[in-house]
């Protein structure tokens, strides 16, 4: 495949793929995904069991490291996450220069990309010992700096990390706990987001990712290139969506909850309106990690917030939509965004916070991406092709004569 794609280059042929819809950028030992069947594992281990069986540290360790880690590795792996939560003073006081009111993506974007300031090893992506400190750095802070994000946009003081609590408790306990009062954890909400982390820690060469590769193509560190893929992220067609579907069922939900009409706008081709939570690029068929959230949305807004009536609109339009051939031929399914913003809305985060909780979740699978092609000898500096289509050439007029 490289020396075709060199060959043709040198001929002067050009792939012309807008999207990358056909174009392998990469090779990865990272993730494996089935879209025609449904299929996702994590270095070979189906999303089912991990979902099932592991945490979202230690399936960070496996996406990053390769396999998963022993007892040993284990507890090394997260004691060290666990002394790296604190915040530097310094970088405590970004968050005042931000409006109050400003959205939690760009600030997460804007302090992460600010580490490369405070830990200038960093700047050295060639030393491994760098990288390794810069990963931990970034799993044990990004949810620190998150946590303070929705604090400073609703005026209450941050809190210090606990260390004695798990990754999950703390990042909890950082945003909706008080310096005064003990904050009770509740265990039915910290095993629901570990698993939601879980199926958000990788999807192969989604858009972040790619980012997250192409700006480290050019070696640009470990805190620069996630910086990035957090803002591709941002978007409402990547992990934008998980807000839009929640802003499209209370829309549904305002209008009396008539899920036919919405779905005739939607085939309609309304402008701007799209089932929000469905299709994908990769899967053709139901998105295996929506099974697993639709599976567990039911019993965990039962234990958190006593049922809900915009799961229902949510199942009512999934039912309808599935049934009807405007979704069929055009093999639209439930993507993982499609459940999510309805279990991190009753879990008490606002909406414009559920984009955060994304990326949390995928910040290992970011990570492991950087290192795979750090160390790929394959690896070239990220560059695309285009088919010119300006003006030929043309004389320059001076000012007065245009
Ligand atoms: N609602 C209505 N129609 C849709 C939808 C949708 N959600 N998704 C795709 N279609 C239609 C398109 O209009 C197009 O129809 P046409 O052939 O008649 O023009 C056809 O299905 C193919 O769609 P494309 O836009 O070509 O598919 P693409 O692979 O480029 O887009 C995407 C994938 C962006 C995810 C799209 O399905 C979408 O916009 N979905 C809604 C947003 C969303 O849920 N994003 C989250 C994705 S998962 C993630 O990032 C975690």
């Amino acid at each position: 495949g490289i020396e075709l794609g060199k060959l043709l280059a040198q001929t002067g042929y050009i792939t012309y793929d807008p999207g990358f819809v056909n174009t392998g950028a990469t090779s990865s030992a990272i993730t494996y995904i089935d879209g025609e069947q449904g299929v996702l594992r994590y270095r070979g281990y189906p999303i089912e069991q991990l979902a099932q069986h592991s945490t979202f540290l230690e399936v960070s360790y496996l996406l990053i490291y390769g396999e998963l880690p022993t007892k040993d590795q284990l507890e090394q792996f997260t004691s060290r996450v666990n002394r790296h939560t604190l915040l530097h003073e310094d970088l405590k006081r970004f968050f005042d220069g931000f409006p109050r009111d400003a959205h939690p993506m760009p600030v997460l974007s804007s302090a992460v990309s600010a580490l490369s300031t405070f830990y200038q090893d960093s700047l050295d992506p060639s030393n491994i010992d760098n990288v390794e400190l810069s990963t931990i750095r970034l799993l044990a802070k990004v949810p620190t700096i998150a946590a303070y994000a929705y604090k400073k946009s609703i005026g209450q003081p941050f809190l210090y990390p606990d260390n004695s609590l798990g990754l999950v408790e703390n990042f909890l306990r950082m945003t909706f706990g008080l310096p005064a009062e003990p904050y009770e954890i509740d265990p039915a909400m910290v095993k629901a987001l570990d698993l939601l982390f879980i199926l958000h820690a990788d999807h192969e060469q989604n858009c972040s990712t790619s980012t997250v590769r192409l700006v480290g193509s050019s070696e640009a560190n470990l805190f620069a290139s996630i910086s990035a893929g957090i803002m591709a992220l941002f978007g409402p067609l990547h992990g934008g969506a998980n807000s839009a579907v929640l802003e499209m069922l209370e829309g549904i939900k305002a209008e009396g909850g008539d899920v036919d009409t919405f779905v005739n706008r939607v085939k309609n081709k309304e402008k701007g309106v799209r089932l929000m939570g469905f299709g994908h690029r990769v899967y053709k068929n139901y998105d295996p990690r929506a099974k697993i959230i639709k599976q567990t949305a039911d019993e965990i807004l039962s234990k958190i917030a006593g049922g809900d009536e915009l799961l229902d609109i949510a199942k009512r339009l999934e039912e309808r939509a599935l049934s009807d051939d405007y979704f069929v031929e055009r093999k639209l399914y439930p993507n993982v965004d499609f459940y999510t913003g309805l279990i991190y809305r009753a879990m008490g985060f606002p909406t414009q916070f559920f984009t955060v909780l994304f990326a949390l979740g995928r910040l290992p699978g970011w990570i492991a991406h950087w290192r795979e092609m750090m160390t790929d000898p394959a690896t070239k500096i990220g560059r695309p092709r285009q088919i010119y289509t300006g003006e030929k050439q043309r004389d320059y007029k001076p000012l007065s004569e245009r």
